[in-house]
């Protein structure tokens, strides 16, 4: 069965063209780049250039660019090399809708004495920024709020955050694992101290990361060991596959204007057609400032994981935001930070695009999701009452 794959916001596609230079550094190129012989030295210089390919992204130098393991590595390096380089400060500031690379960590910091903000958002994911104001202090220490919501795909005002928070001389940190690659990102442009990204959301390979960390900005490393990144993280390179994140980061520079409009104008027509064809579906979050490939729509009155399993008959890939936890399903805790009713929370779907999805896929989800739910809704022994409800649309 064929495959239509829209849950890009959970991992990507290997992109050939980054799988094709990775694929020397396992066989015919496996030397240690710290290796004194001219063998391990030629892999030094691809590191150098995959380490130049990510800085251009992301609008910085390639100095400021610390490889990691993944996503979760990067935002745990960030919070932890700003707690440790400030023991002084005991105030940590993040939102109630961060990955739980963030929030989970801070919940834990919670728990070992430091005092964490979670700032709440708004009905359609959206932060109140004199909220922010207000709690900052100088015993703030970090402040750590994503670019981009990976289950609504709600845009946080980065620059006005990050402005804010240089001005009361906290750290800012930011979880930009769902923006990179998305939307323009430059570090010249915005005061962030650093910025965590992630190879799999931009079709570089799973299991490796990297962290921005802005020239004078003060650290500690979290993987204490060899000399690798300058002393900032041990550990041999994940050589293959920081080549791999180089080049990805090169094909999505290109792809920043056409390509991500087009998958805009799909995920737009999915989005609408959906919209269209099945009544009481309203979408999460704020519209306008949304990533261009993302759409988190709820279905009043059925259990997403339903709707998933059954459009997994049909091969289509999307998510829930519910998590199974311990047996019991529980609507994702970005959903619930927003208000967004329980019945409805326990049906919303994410779908998420990429620049391999076709309209012909977009054509095919309109059409098979309505019998879909159509049919679920039938068994649902509260749609039945409901067929006059009113639902607020956001
Ligand atoms: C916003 C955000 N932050 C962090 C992560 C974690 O990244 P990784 O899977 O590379 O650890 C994810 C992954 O889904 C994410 O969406």
């Amino acid at each position: 069965m064929k495959v239509i794959y829209a849950d890009n916001n959970a991992t990507t596609q290997v992109a050939p063209e980054v799988l094709e230079e990775m694929v020397p550094y396992f066989h015919d190129l496996y030397g240690n780049p710290s290796s004194m012989h001219s063998f391990g030295g030629q892999v030094a210089g691809r590191l150098k250039e995959a380490r130049e390919r990510v800085a251009r992204l992301i609008g910085a130098t390639p100095d400021e660019i610390l490889f990691t393991s993944c996503g979760t590595e990067s935002d745990n390096t960030a919070i932890r090399a700003a707690i440790a380089s400030h023991p002084e400060k005991k105030h940590i500031v993040t939102t109630r809708v961060e990955h739980p690379a963030v929030k989970n960590l801070c919940e834990h910091l919670g728990r070992h004495g430091y005092r964490v903000t979670f700032l709440p958002v708004d009905r359609h994911g959206r932060l109140d920024l004199e909220h922010l104001r207000k709690v900052l202090s100088s015993d703030t220490c970090i402040v750590s709020i994503m670019w981009a919501n990976n289950e609504t795909g709600v845009i946080f005002p980065i620059k006005e955050i990050a402005q804010m928070v240089r001005e009361r001389g906290s750290v800012f940190h930011t979880d930009a694992v769902q923006a990179v690659g998305k939307i323009p990102i430059d570090m010249g442009q915005i005061p962030v101290d650093m910025l965590s990204l992630s190879g799999h959301k931009l079709h570089a390979p799973k299991g490796i990361g990297a962290l921005y960390v802005r020239k004078g900005t003060k650290f500690s490393p979290f993987l204490i060991g060899g000399h690798q990144e300058g002393g900032r993280r041990g550990g041999t390179e994940n050589v293959a596959s920081i080549i791999g994140l180089g080049k990805a980061c090169e094909l999505v520079l290109e792809h920043l204007g056409d390509e991500n409009e087009r998958v805009k104008s799909l995920r737009d027509k999915l989005e609408n057609g959906i919209l269209k064809g099945i009544p009481s579906a309203m979408v999460n979050g704020d519209r306008e400032h949304r990533l261009p490939n993302t759409t988190s729509i709820s279905f009043e009155y059925v259990e997403g994981e339903a709707i998933l399993l059954m459009m997994n008959e049909f091969g289509i890939c999307a998510s829930s935001g519910s998590a199974c936890t311990s047996g019991s399903l529980e609507p994702s805790h970005v959903l619930r930070a927003m208000g967004v009713p329980f019945t409805a929370a326990h049906g919303s779907i994410r779908f998420s695009l990429s620049i391999y999805n076709k309209e012909e896929e977009i054509d095919f989800i309109i059409e098979k999701l309505p019998p879909i739910i159509e049919r679920l809704r039938e068994l649902s022994p509260f749609w039945g009452e409901s067929k006059t409800a009113t639902i607020v649309c956001s």
